[in-house]
């Protein structure tokens, strides 16, 4: 099974999704467009995915390439400046030109750090995604954003599309629990935001639904978005659901963000039930505990999330702005007052 999106996006590049099962390893035609000028692949990759990069990597020789591998550090600490710096002077040093192409292969840290290196080495080289994390691939992987994290995280970056994703159900299939379950979080969000057959298909199977069909759900809702909101304008603002509240009990505590992300969900849920009638908290948070996600904030003070609240960037002048959804798949950004936020940390359980 191998299904195509395409994003339309005039004002950089298009970019195409490719979904497949690809055994050992994508053939070259699935990874690369054709391009005759193209002579070097770069390999960027990092701990856990350094199988999947090496058997990309023999795949691409025999296609007669030269290619280049090289391990970025692990999670976070792949997206520095410093990173980011050596790994142009690698790239200097192998000759890679403007023809030539960078694939990334691992989780979202990973593509993130190689989306900006690919958008800033001679101002933009061709970028191929290759997520291995079921977050990298249904949020990471697709939209644009690169970035690394200067002081704040992702304080530098820019927003350009790549040329593809190549997602590899039989990679993500061996994921690690832990990490399926913080990338559950995200396409249950997909799901909640704009798609009530995917969070059908959670409620059926929980985290056993088949990632042949989440998969390709979760990423057409946020290619959906993306496409007619790519630099966060407007509408992309409800890919931030669960996210005001969940960054804020992310930063003061530390816990994944997928966690955190599903404990914002739940705070949201109540907001919206009382600010806009939602009647599907109840529904979300079984559904969310049943997905072995978290549904309450670990021990946090009430003002340390207001505080991290206000500092929020998706902040506006006005108040704290929530995206809340008045039904599943009804979703609708707005600036809550006071007493909504206490009901949101209210169903939490912060004291
Ligand atoms: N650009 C965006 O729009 C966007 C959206 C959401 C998240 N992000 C970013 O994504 C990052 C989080 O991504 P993540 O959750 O994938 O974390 P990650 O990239 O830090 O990876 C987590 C761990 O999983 C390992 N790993 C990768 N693939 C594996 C596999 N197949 N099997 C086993 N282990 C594997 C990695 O080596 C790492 O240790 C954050 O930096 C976040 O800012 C970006
Ligand atoms: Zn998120």
């Amino acid at each position: 099974m191998v299904e195509r999106i395409l994003i339309d996006e005039t004002t950089t590049t298009s970019s195409e999704i490719v979904i497949g099962r690809f055994g050992t390893a994508p053939e070259v035609s699935v990874v690369l467009a054709p391009r005759p000028s193209r002579q070097r692949v770069a390999l960027l990759t990092h701990d856990g995915a350094t199988r999947v990069a090496a058997r990309i990597e023999d795949e691409l020789r025999r296609a007669g390439l030269t290619v280049a591998t090289r391990q970025l550090p692990d999670r976070e600490a792949a997206k520095t400046l410093q990173t980011a710096e050596a790994t142009f002077l690698w790239l200097n040093d192998l000759g890679m030109t403007r023809d030539d192409t960078i694939v990334a292969v691992g989780g979202g840290a990973l593509t993130d750090a190689a989306g900006f290196i690919a958008a800033t080495y001679l101002r933009g080289v061709e970028v191929v995604l290759v997520p291995t994390t079921l977050l990298g691939a249904v949020d990471a992987a697709v939209g644009g954003k690169t970035a690394v994290n200067v002081g704040g995280k992702n304080l530098a970056g820019v927003f350009r599309h790549p040329e593809r994703v190549v997602v590899d159900l039989d990679v993500l299939d061996g994921l690690p629990r832990p990490l399926l379950i913080e990338g559950t979080a995200e396409a249950v969000k997909a799901g909640l935001i704009a798609d009530p057959v995917l969070v059908d298909l959670y409620e059926h199977a929980g985290l056993d639904a088949a990632l042949d069909e989440v998969v390709p759900r979760a990423m057409r809702v946020k290619a959906a978005v993306v496409s007619g909101d790519f630099r966060e304008g407007g509408h992309r603002a409800i890919l931030n659901y669960g996210h005001t509240v969940g960054h804020a009990i992310e930063t003061a505590t530390g816990i994944p963000h997928g966690h955190a992300v599903a404990v914002g969900m739940v705070a949201a849920g109540a907001a919206a039930e009382s600010a806009v009638g939602f009647a599907g908290a109840q529904r979300q948070r079984r559904l969310l505990e049943a997905l072995a996600l978290p549904v309450a904030a670990p021990a946090v003070e009430r003002q340390e999330l207001h505080r991290l609240m206000a500092l929020d960037k998706k902040r506006d002048r006005s108040g704290i702005r929530m995206v809340l959804l008045r039904d599943i798949a009804e979703p609708t950004v707005v600036t809550v007052d006071a007493a909504t936020v206490d009901a949101a940390l209210d169903a939490i359980g912060v004291a």
